[in-house]
């Protein structure tokens, strides 16, 4: 591999491990993401088995990275590693596997924030897209929209109250009968059936930029238990499109009011939500210079926090041996 100093980064936060090489330019040169799939048959993400499978797939899933990368650890420059917000013991692992690579190889560690890594998914290359920007990012876990002045941070304008997009995603798909993680499966049954079937939601009336989803979950549980099992089953499509139809309106309409409010004519999205089709093509018809990163950039991902890790503070000897994973983000997310 031509370029020295590369950042290794890992990602453990939820039920993936990831791991990637990118440049200190912001260049991907492997980006690996090891999706552990045990968690469908519990119909969500079990703590204890997602570090369990990280313990087993961290070191492999680094030497797939950088195999991808044509490196070797003579090429690292800076380790990254995500600490947090996330699930403590999966964080723990990656956080362990980190500062082992980096005491063994006296290399410097960077801790990344996970909704740092998000947002900072849109500097990678080839073609960074540079603040200021409006920033929606929706995923399983977080749902919030930020002004982003700075490459090392940003200033939530807007969080969600309750459920995050992903997780009423998720709610409601296995609702439906469907497999987690929600999104994919919601998607391609939503692409048959009719978004104006039902009209469920959008939370129109809380004011502000802030989001809540837990009142359209509720509504998808009473319309199916209205239409019973049977009629339930049959318009399983057009639940689907019309659910799916309220959360990505849910979504534009404080993307609308915080472009507004804020007089930024940028927007970015991230974060798993943002791999939809639907909320893709919505956002495009916003009239504003849109940013959508890749799907694979736009959910859970290791090249997205070694982006970040590009502006973070590296840490050596005690200081990084100390630092420490979070479950709560150091914004209140
Ligand atoms: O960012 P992410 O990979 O992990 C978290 O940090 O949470 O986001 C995962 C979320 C899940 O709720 C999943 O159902 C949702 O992103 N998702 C989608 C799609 N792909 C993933 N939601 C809607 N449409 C999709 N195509
Ligand atoms: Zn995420």
């Amino acid at each position: 591999m031509s370029a020295a100093g590369a950042i290794l980064a890992l990602e453990t936060s939820c039920d993936d491990t990831c791991a990637a090489v990118v440049t200190p330019e912001g260049e991907i040169r492997s980006n690996v993401v090891s999706s552990q799939g045990v968690h469908d048959r519990y119909g969500g993400v079990v703590p204890e088995v997602a570090a369990r499978h990280h313990l087993e797939l961290a070191t492999p899933v680094v030497e797939d990275a950088l195999a991808r990368a044509g490196a070797t650890v003579d090429d690292v420059g800076l380790v990254a590693v995500t600490q947090g917000p996330g699930l403590v013991g999966a964080l723990l692992v990656g956080l362990a596997t980190a500062k082992g690579l980096a005491a063994a190889r006296g290399l410097p560690l960077a801790g990344v924030d996970h909704l740092q890594g998000h947002v900072a998914a849109n500097y990678l290359g080839p073609e960074p897209f540079e603040p200021p920007f409006l920033c929606l990012v929706a995923s399983g876990g977080h749902t919030f929209l930020a002004r982003v002045t700075r490459h090392d941070g940003f200033d939530v304008l807007g969080r969600t109250l309750d459920d995050a997009a992903g997780e009423a995603i998720d709610k409601g798909a296995r609702l439906m009968g469907l497999p987690f993680p929600g999104g994919p499966a919601l998607e391609r049954l939503a692409a048959e059936g009719d978004a104006g079937a039902f009209a469920f939601p959008t939370a129109s009336r809380v004011p502000g930029l802030d989001f809540s989803f837990a009142g359209l979950k509720t509504a998808l549980l009473y319309t199916v238990r209205e239409l019973g099992e049977g009629a339930a089953a049959e318009r399983r499509a057009d639940l689907a499109a019309s659910y799916q139809h309220a959360v990505v309106e849910a979504l534009a309409l404080r993307v609308e009011r915080g472009l507004e409010a804020t007089g930024l004519r940028r927007l970015a999205i991230g974060g798993g939500v943002a791999a939809n089709g639907p909320l893709r093509e919505r956002m495009a018809g916003l009239g504003v210079e849109l940013r959508v990163p890749p799907r694979e950039l736009c959910t859970d991902n290791a090249a997205m926090i070694a982006s970040a890790a590009r502006w973070a503070t590296p840490l050596r000897g005690e200081a990084a041996f100390s630092l420490d994973a979070y479950a709560t983000g150091q914004r209140g997310l």
